[in-house]
């Protein structure tokens, strides 16, 4: 039998303590399972392999040892470096590959879109997943939202075939046979369930459940023989029994498929629907038909709509436009208030504004630890701030007084020495040792004996002798070369009173008009905003920026010595693309080969290593193993190269985690050319454009005494035109909230 579990367990590895968790509670309510560990096996042909701790040797370390809690309720973010293994975390929770997740517990999940490179595994969909692909093919939108939230059509087939056999009036035989196969098929797919269960448990659980699936897989081969039973065979009492069985079956399965029940949850899923951005003429749609941005969208509708105990969201904003992720996040806060048992939610996301407007609490993922912290990422980049600042003094005082301490020291040592005093001497020595032992465990923040675990959870100290200042949590800064100045005055790029429609080739249709009348202009340093929902005309503008479409009318000029760089949206599946065709290609041997000798080696690997590519990243990892951070980094230097004087970054966040995302932003804040953004990312946007800073943060780092006036504009592109947000995003966003209400009420 190949299951979904048999190939996910091939890959991914858990073994974990005791829970304080009991198979035997039936009912969800927190996750306590300590002594976690997830491995990733990377070879294929593992199968069968037992999720014990000595395979974890030759795979890839997610977690060691880690401790996985959640509270009923609570909302999560979880947060960690590009390729540390989130998606992995929370497949193995949805697949229930963690032991200690009650069978009973509802887990609906939203998996990335597996290419994105961003995770070890990401070609490991399960081959469940895949089946529930291909069956919702046939389905329209709302069917296949509707159906994955009611298992309506497991219950239509079992309806069908009962149905089938009692209007059958030819054989007395077909309402006990159709009994007995919807009660076999039944047996069958529990028979899965259990058979999972048993392979993930280990010890005295492990053996109760293999004890149960030897029970059950005797009632299985009862219920096979009887399915195979010859007609001859079967008594006249027993074809009574049984078809009366299957009418009481088949009435009981009619009354779950009430209408009234059925269209209470379309309505729901119509609403969801509309949220995400469907238009009500797509509803029904048949899925297969839809573009690969509207499946995820599809698939986002069907993990909402689903009841359950654990809503688990994987980048569920990359495919969604502002309107669709402001809607996003309304429904999500409403979650909290739902029902008398709301779902915990644990999601993944590069999102920062949508992280601190939805979540609760972090799950911080850092070599291979989990830890907890309540609040949203301003607060804790606050408090890893504060820490910082705290630990800093208190080196420094501590530091003082060992300096101090050691001088009394030299001078009792010498004094004794003079005098003879032996006594004094020994003092002395002691004092000095006691010294070098204490040094690293003075008093804590909260006065008492500094613990380093308890005080320091998730800092690390090479050895207790001193206090380490933890590295930035942000990590591999990015530096971007300057841009060289135009020595020629005039704007960079300049759109004067610019439409673009498409050209028609009856002369009766007239092309609805893309763009009209823009008018925007770009000078050296400048800092632009385009902001817009989807359709609204942003690939066509950004076209006539980068002079890959020309105006149907009005002018679009270029400064003659304008270097640009273009950075677009599609990137990286881009690289991904060339990465496959060519797997030895590296991000070295890749930018070597555009800069064709303009640059040497040296400079390329300095370039590539202050855009966070250093080293052996850089010359020997194949593009196809790069995770979709370092993809965007490499496509930044592909265009740095050439230092332009103007960037023009089409959503750039998509892939980044939002570590990466600040230190980006935190760069091209900094930056001496001109940038032009189109960005879903509201955090982004205000970093760049509007120059927002970190709130507190950055004490004396050389803010605001060079910073130069910046000419920084917002604009909303609506239906083909471009204007001024004078609020800037929040104005946007302000905006859009207001159209969710509407939306939401009526
Ligand atoms: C909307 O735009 C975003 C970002 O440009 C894109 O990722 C997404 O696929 C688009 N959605 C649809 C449904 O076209
Ligand atoms: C663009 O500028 C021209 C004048 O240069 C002006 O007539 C026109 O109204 C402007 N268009 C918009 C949309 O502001």
């Amino acid at each position: 039998m190949t299951t979904s579990t048999e190939e996910a367990a091939a890959t991914i590895l858990v073994s974990c303590k005791q829970t304080r968790f009991h198979i035997e509670n039936p009912v969800y309510q927190e996750l306590d399972i300590e002594g976690l560990n997830i491995t990733v096996t990377s070879g294929a042909g593992k199968a069968g392999a037992k999720p014990k701790g000595k395979a974890r040797a030759d795979g890839l370390e997610i977690l060691a040892n880690a401790n996985l809690k959640l509270k009923a309720g609570v909302h999560y973010a979880l947060i960690g470096r590009n390729g540390t293994g989130k998606s992995t975390i929370l497949k193995a929770v949805a697949e229930k590959l963690i032991p200690g997740i009650p069978i009973q517990t509802r887990i609906s999940i939203l998996q990335q879109t597996a290419s994105d490179g961003s995770d070890p595994v990401p070609e490991a969909t399960s081959s469940l997943q895949k089946l529930e692909l291909s069956s919702g093919n046939q389905f329209s939108v709302l069917e296949e939202v509707v159906d994955r939230a009611t298992s309506r059509n497991e219950i239509q087939r079992e309806i069908d075939v009962l149905q089938k056999a009692i209007e059958n009036h030819e054989s007395a035989l077909a309402p006990l046979r159709a009994f007995r196969q919807v009660h076999h098929d039944r047996l069958k797919r529990e028979l899965f369930e259990k058979d999972k269960d048993a392979r993930l448990r280990s010890g005295t659980r492990g053996m109760a459940a293999r004890k149960a699936l030897i029970a059950f897989e005797k009632l299985v081969a009862e219920s096979a023989e009887r399915l195979a039973q010859k007609d001859d065979e079967i008594d006249e009492d027993t074809i009574k029994e049984e078809t009366h069985q299957a009418s009481d079956l088949l009435a009981e399965l009619q009354s779950q498929l009430e209408p009234g029940k059925i269209a209470d949850i379309e309505v729901k899923a119509r609403s969801i629907l509309s949220g995400l951005g469907f238009p009500k003429a797509n509803f029904d749609k048949k899925v297969s038909t839809l573009s690969g941005g509207w499946k995820m969208r599809t698939n986002l509708a069907s993990a909402l709509l689903q009841p359950t105990d654990i809503l688990i969201l994987d980048e569920p904003t990359n495919f969604l436009d502002l309107l669709g992720i402001i809607w996003l996040q309304r429904f999500l806060l409403q979650l909290r208030e739902t029902g008398p048992n709301p779902p915990t939610v644990v999601l993944v996301s590069h999102d920062r504004d949508f992280i601190n407007t939805v979540c609760q609490e972090l799950i911080i993922l850092r070599d291979h630890e989990l830890t907890y912290f309540r609040g949203d990422l301003t607060t804790y980049d606050a408090s890893i701030r504060d820490k910082k600042l705290y630990l800093g003094r208190m080196r420094d005082a501590q530091e003082k007084q060992k300096a101090h301490m050691q001088q009394t020291i030299a001078q009792n040592i010498k004094q004794g020495k003079a005098a003879g005093d032996e006594n004094k001497l020994r003092q002395a020595k002691s004092r000095q040792k006691k010294l070098d032992n204490r040094m690293g465990m003075e008093k804590s923040a909260t006065g008492g004996r500094f613990k380093l675990n308890r005080d320091l959870e998730g800092y690390h100290f090479t050895a207790r002798a001193g206090i380490e200042v933890p590295v930035d949590e942000k990590g591999v800064s990015i530096l971007l070369p300057e841009a060289p100045d135009l020595r020629f005055p005039g704007p960079l790029v300049s759109l004067e009173k610019v439409t673009f429609k498409y050209p028609t080739t009856k002369k009766s249709v007239p092309q609805p008009i893309v763009l009209q009348d823009v008018n925007l202009t770009i000078h050296t340093g400048d800092r632009i905003g385009v902001v817009g929902l989807n359709g609204s005309g942003k690939s066509t503008l950004i076209k006539l920026l980068t002079d890959t479409t020309k105006p149907t009318s009005g002018i679009a000029t270029r400064h003659p010595r304008l270097r640009m760089g273009y950075y677009s949206q599609h990137s990286v599946e881009d690289l991904q693309a060339l990465g496959r065709s060519e797997p030895e290609l590296t991000a070295l041997s890749l930018l070597t080969r555009d800069v064709e000798s303009a640059l040497d080696e040296g400079e390329i690997r300095g370039l590539l290593g202050s855009l966070g590519l250093p080293g052996r990243t850089a010359s020997d990892v194949p593009l196809t193993k790069l995770s979709g951070g370092q993809l965007v980094r490499l496509a930044l230097a592909r265009l740095l190269w050439q230092t332009p004087q103007l960037l023009i970054l089409d959503e750039i966040t998509t892939h980044l985690d939002f570590h990466t995302v600040t230190a980006l932003a935190d760069a091209l804040g900094s930056w001496n050319g001109a940038i032009l953004v189109v960005s879903h990312d509201r955090f982004l946007i205000r970093r760049v454009v509007e120059g927002e800073r970190d709130s507190e943060g950055s004490e004396g780092e050389g803010s605001g005494e060079e910073e130069e006036e910046r000419r920084r504009v917002v604009y909303l592109l609506k239906g083909g035109t471009l204007k001024v947000l004078e609020r800037g995003v929040s104005g946007f966003e302000e905006s859009l909230e207001k159209r969710v209400e509407k939306l939401i009420a009526g």
